[in-house]
């Protein structure tokens, strides 16, 4: 146990590892909130304490922010650039945004865009025949976030791959473990984003649709008109990376605690109303977003008896909240009974995921998709790879067969 202690000590998310949450029961059994040397941050382990950092608005991402600033000088751009970005934003700036952003969202259908996705989804999983092994995450769950963000953003067909494949880089520069190489291909990224986003903003600037990167490019009655580069940062990080990396991860996760749990499957697969909490426990037991972006408290306080210093860095671990035995009884066991699941893996708080909606639709579009065309789902550990991917968590192959 010494050596995984000492792994979360350089990277308290322990990515790629097959069973993190052992070490996080063992910590948060001592502390629920640890210093880790690596990141050179404080990390909560304990679900209370994790909800009141969540909603305790005496947190900065701009210090945050500075700090990086500061560490990387000349190859710190990217870190200036997220300044705009809702994530990073703080006080009633990122309140004006996240409400300006939440309006522009009320127009979208989303019976019709749950619709696409399932059509999508059971297009790409009828190529597979008779118990055939595949690997689900290059079938399907690599291109499914990408389709359904550019539905929404009305980007063409023909550019999504290109596009989703350059976004793992500027995801990157927003992890907790930052290098001169992240720093420098987040730049690099949000330059790919200028070249297929520029032209569809400007398109949109001049015309009166009501589709939603024009309601997100102004809203006349607020009098809001973002910027190029606000709208790039918007669209480029927080509607399309972030669907694209989480509801990936999120696509896998999902068929994987399937296959481990052969008799729930049969539930499901008998019982349609058991897909939405089937869901949320899946978002629990494995959460794709394992971590918060990282914040700086702005004055002193004390959580969990632990003295916060103005100035330290701060993040909560969703992945061990979601397990915290205080909060959820048998936690490591997937449960899809469990009601009320209040499971932290959206952040409720001051930053939480605007996306929600949309990701339990396509979650639950992937499973109900699931359930339809295969009577049995089983995985090979042996040919399977976990994503070794900083905060997120989830499978970068995985083979499954009938
Ligand atoms: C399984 C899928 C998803 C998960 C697990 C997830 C999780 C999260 C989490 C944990 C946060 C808080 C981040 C932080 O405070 O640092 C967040 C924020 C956010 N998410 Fe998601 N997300 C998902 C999908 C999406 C989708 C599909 C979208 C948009 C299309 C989206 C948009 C956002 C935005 C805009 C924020 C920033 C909110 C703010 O800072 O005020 N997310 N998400």
């Amino acid at each position: 146990m010494d050596h995984q202690f000492q792994q979360f000590d350089q990277d308290p998310c322990l990515p790629g590892h097959p069973d993190p949450y052992s070490t996080y029961a063992a910590l948060r059994e001592r502390s629920p909130v640890h210093w880790c040397g690596g990141p050179q941050m404080w990390i909560i382990l304990g679900h209370a304490e994790a909800l009141e950092f969540m909603r305790d608005s005496r947190f900065s991402r701009h210090d945050y922010l500075d700090k990086l600033i500061a560490r990387f000088g000349q190859n710190g751009h990217i870190y200036e650039r997220q300044k705009l970005d809702i994530p990073y934003m703080d006080g009633k700036q990122h309140l004006n945004m996240r409400q300006h952003v939440i309006k522009a969202y009320h127009g979208i259908d989303l019976d019709s865009l749950a619709a696409f996705t399932r059509h999508f989804a059971a297009d790409r999983l009828a190529s597979i025949q008779g118990d055939q092994p595949f690997d689900l995450v290059a079938l399907l769950a690599n291109a499914l976030p990408g389709m359904v963000a550019s539905e929404l953003m009305g980007v063409p067909t023909s550019q999504q791959l290109e596009v989703a494949n350059k976004v793992s880089a500027f995801v990157r520069a927003r992890g907790l473990i930052q290098t001169e190489q992240s720093a420098s291909g987040g730049e690099d990224a949000l330059e790919v984003y200028a070249h297929y986003f520029l032209p569809l903003i400007q398109e949109r600037r001049g015309g009166d649709r009501q589709d939603l990167l024009s309601r997100l490019i102004a809203d006349p009655t607020e009098g809001i008109s973002l910027s190029d580069e606000q709208l790039l940062l918007i669209i480029s990080s927080n509607f399309y990376s972030a669907s694209v990396y989480t509801i990936r991860l999120l696509t896998g996760t999902i068929a994987w605690a399937m296959a481990c749990h052969p008799e729930t499957y049969q539930r499901i697969r008998n019982d349609r109303k058991l897909l939405a909490p089937a869901i949320e426990e899946v978002l629990r037991w494995d959460a794709p977003a394992q971590a918060l972006n990282a914040s700086v408290a702005t004055e002193n306080l004390v959580l969990a008896g632990q003295t916060i210093q103005a100035g330290d860095s701060i993040t909560a671990l969703v992945g061990s909240a979601n397990r915290d035995p205080r909060v959820f009884d048998q936690p490591d066991t997937f449960l899809i009974d469990r009601s009320p699941n209040p499971h932290l893996s959206f952040a409720p708080g001051v930053h939480q995921c605007l996306g929600l909606h949309l990701a339990r639709m396509q979650g639950v579009a992937v499973l109900s998709v699931l359930c339809d065309q295969f009577e049995h789902l089983h995985w090979d550990p042996a040919a399977s790879r976990r994503l070794i991917g900083d905060r997120f968590r989830g499978f970068e192959r995985l083979i499954l067969h009938r």
